[in-house]
């Protein structure tokens, strides 16, 4: 039976059901690990999933950074280098990946915690993680503060893209699946991606149309 509830019930509910509820309302989410390194020279990872594609040329990318208090070395290191690595997790990192969101003091690489191995480029400060198939760094361009929750969307421009050759397809779609990059719901849940089809460019005047890879 469809259940209809308004905010002022939901209000009620106890604060970590409630939390639950509404983080799963959003989604599916690919859940990422970024990387990023500070003035010092000491790395740092953690796991996000409010991800987002922001444009394409110029190629884009945003995500919503928590209030300071709650994930501070993320955003501080990408404030002082102005860098920062996206690396799509895999099945086989879940385990590390969720751990990285622990709270550990600023001095404390998660690298070193979780067992990640850092990856560096010769043009890029930030680390990559070797584990990951699919990763890409951005350049920060905004870092625009939500005023109404305290949280920030931070803003990068696509600057390095990393991937295994064998997930490109002829049209320049990668095929993440392949690679076995997983999706998150909520702050605990993750799940095995399956392409069910992909179609053509829709046109009013036109029938959907499957492509076939
Ligand atoms: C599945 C999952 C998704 C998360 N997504 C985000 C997110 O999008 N934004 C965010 O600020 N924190 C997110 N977190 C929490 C951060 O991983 C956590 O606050 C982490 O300690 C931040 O680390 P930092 O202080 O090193 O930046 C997520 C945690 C989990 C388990």
């Amino acid at each position: 039976m469809e259940q209809h509830y308004t905010l002022e019930e939901i209000k009620t509910w106890e604060r970590f059901y409630r939390a639950n509820f509404i983080n799963s309302l959003s989604g599916f989410k690919s859940a990422s690990l970024i990387g990023t390194i500070n003035e010092a020279g000491n790395t740092n990872l953690a796991i996000f999933s409010n991800i987002v594609h922001l444009g394409a040329d110029p190629a884009m990318v945003g995500f919503i950074n928590r209030p300071l208090a709650a994930a501070p070395h993320t955003i501080s290191n990408i404030e002082k280098t102005g860098v920062f690595t996206i690396n799509l997790i895999s099945e086989e990192m879940i385990s590390k990946a969720h751990q990285t969101s622990a709270k550990y003091a600023e001095g404390i690489s998660e690298f070193d915690a979780t067992g990640f191995t850092p990856q560096f480029t010769e043009t890029c400060k930030a680390p990559f993680v070797k584990e990951s198939k699919v990763k890409y760094s951005a350049e920060l361009m905004e870092i625009i503060p939500i005023k109404y929750n305290n949280t920030f969307f931070v803003i990068g421009a696509i600057k390095e893209v990393l991937f295994e050759k064998s997930l490109l397809n002829p049209d320049g779609f990668l095929s993440l699946e392949e690679a076995e990059t997983i999706a998150s719901l909520g702050l605990d849940a993750y799940y095995r991606a399956q392409l069910v089809a992909r179609y053509a460019y829709a046109k009013p005047d036109l029938e959907p149309r499957l492509i076939n890879n």
